[in-house]
């Protein structure tokens, strides 16, 4: 592995135009739980239950409730090394994009500029009446939160299960793919679409990948470069250079 990192490193000093995909894995060294594998969100709780418009609908305490027990989790921590590390590389990169499907907000904390949340955000409220968006970083929000404009039902702006992302922003994480020489793949399962497929448009349109992960996903197999281990020390390995 230490050769691959070598050559990776020897790539992110030659190209211009750098596009990073990250999923919960990168939060994970920052305290926040992953979704799937053990220890993982989707054990203890249904996706059904909490992450679709059906159960919005249906429930709208329930899930309050469990985006009420994230924001209290999420409030207590950090961004980490992983996460800094992606700092260092926006301002080395000329064409530099980072792609997330998390909902944490830790890479705009971390530094990042660049960033696309194509799953939205977790400490923005939408008004399921009027559409207004709010940031709220409360840890709290109650059990029915209302819109202060109309009274409206607030729910939390992300995208839940069934359905679809922002076509603007996903437009542009799009884009990203398609014109990047580089595109690093860190802490994703990478098993949700559309994110999942954003390493193939780059492929095919001729970019390297490297995934960084702690174990192999169902996509390693099409990587040019595949780093085992975790996030916040890997990715500072790769912008060591830039340091002094
Ligand atoms: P997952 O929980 O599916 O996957 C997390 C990945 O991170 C796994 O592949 C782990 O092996 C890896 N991992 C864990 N710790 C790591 C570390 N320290 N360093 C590097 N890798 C590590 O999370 P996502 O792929 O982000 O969507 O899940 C994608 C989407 O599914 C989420 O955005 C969310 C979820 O349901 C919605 O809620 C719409
Ligand atoms: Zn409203």
């Amino acid at each position: 592995m230490e050769k691959d990192i070598n050559e990776l490193k020897k790539i992110i000093a030659k190209s211009d135009r750098i596009t990073v995909l990250t999923g919960a894995g990168i939060s994970a060294e920052s305290g926040v739980p992953t979704f799937r594998g053990s220890g993982g969100i989707w054990r203890n709780y249904q996706v059904t239950d909490v992450a679709t418009p059906q159960a919005f609908a249906r429930d709208p305490e329930l899930v309050w409730e469990f985006y009420n027990w994230r924001r209290k989790l999420i409030s207590k921590v950090t961004f980490n090394p992983g996460h800094k590390a992606l700092v260092e590389l926006e301002k080395h990169v000329n064409d530099f994009t980072l792609i997330t499907q998390n909902v944490d907000g830790l890479h705009r904390e971390a530094g990042n500029r660049r960033f696309l949340e194509i799953h939205g955000n977790l400490w923005v409220v939408r008004c399921t009446k009027c559409g207004m968006l709010t940031m709220d970083r409360s840890q709290d929000m109650g059990r029915l939160p209302k819109c202060t404009k109309c009274g409206g039902l607030l729910r939390p702006n992300v995208v839940w299960f069934g359905e679809s992302l922002n076509p603007d922003i996903l437009g542009k994480a799009i884009d990203a793919a398609r014109n990047c020489e580089l595109m690093l793949i860190v802490g994703t399962s990478a098993i949700v679409q559309p994110a999942a497929s954003l390493a193939f448009k780059a492929k095919a349109a001729g970019a390297e990948l490297a995934e960084i992960n702690i174990e192999r996903t169902p996509q390693s197999g099409q990587m040019d470069f595949v780093l085992t281990g975790k996030a916040g020390e890997i990715l500072p390995m790769l912008v060591e250079n830039y340091e002094r």
